[in-house]
């Protein structure tokens, strides 16, 4: 699957979070977003997977503009990105197995098919003696783990991490980004973070800064 951004603006209100941002991700990229708190790296992935969406300029899926493809055709080409949250976004209220198994169940999968595939991610980020627990019964490694599983377990070809290594020590950071970049084989992989991190490097880097005006140029300052 390929990603690409044409002139892409996102304004949030009166606030624009990207300002004509053109990219191209191939299938198999590496990109590492990083600038300050503000910079607009959360937008970018979210907008790239259709999760935000653009107020002027294009989002393009396979070379289509994603606004132009039916819900049906949205649905199928999520399925194939996963997101490795910022805020975790895992249900304390449901065992870390149930967490992962949530995508697959909203597709359909036999109780069989998803019991496997469950397990094969998990055992991917080496969560398995955790999967009946809950996600506040874990360490801040696992529960990033436990969000990799999740992202993982459609086999995506594209996996966005935002964030991923946020409130690690280092020896856990250095894990969460081994697995990364072992899991991201073949795939496409675009992580944020706020500086680039040694124990990640991607291919290309890109530093995105909070917009200095606001869209009707009052200063907020
Ligand atoms: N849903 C929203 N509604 C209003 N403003 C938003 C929304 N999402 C983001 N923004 C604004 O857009 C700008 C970019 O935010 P974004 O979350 O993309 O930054 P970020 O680079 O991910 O920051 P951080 O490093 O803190 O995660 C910020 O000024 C933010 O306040
Ligand atoms: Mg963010």
């Amino acid at each position: 699957m390929e990603l690409a951004t044409s002139h892409l603006v996102v304004d949030f209100g009166p606030h624009r979070a990207l300002d004509d941002v053109s990219l191209h991700f191939p299938l198999g990229s590496q990109l590492l977003l990083y600038g300050p708190s503000g910079g607009g790296k959360t937008t970018l992935l979210k907008a790239l997977a259709g999760l935000v969406l653009p107020t002027r300029g294009q989002v393009l899926w396979n070379g289509r503009d994603r606004l132009t493809l039916s819900r049906g055709e949205t649905r199928d080409a999520q399925a194939h990105m996963g997101m490795v949250f910022q805020t975790d976004a895992l249900f304390d209220t449901l065992t870390v197995e149930r967490n992962v198994a949530l995508p697959l169940e909203r597709k359909g999968l036999s109780a069989a098919a998803v019991e496997e595939k469950v397990a094969n991610a998990l055992a991917r980020v080496g969560l398995k003696a955790a999967a009946q627990k809950r996600p506040e019964h874990l360490s801040g490694g696992m529960r990033k783990r436990a969000g990799i599983a999740r992202a993982l377990v459609m086999e995506p070809w594209v996996l966005f991490a935002d964030d991923p290594l946020a409130g690690l020590d280092p020896e856990t950071a250095a894990g969460i980004s081994a697995l990364l970049l072992e899991v991201s084989h073949g795939r496409t992989l675009i992580a944020a973070m706020p500086d680039p991190h040694p124990s990640l490097p991607l291919a290309r880097t890109l530093r995105l800064t909070p917009m200095a005006r606001d869209v009707d140029n009052r200063s907020t300052a």
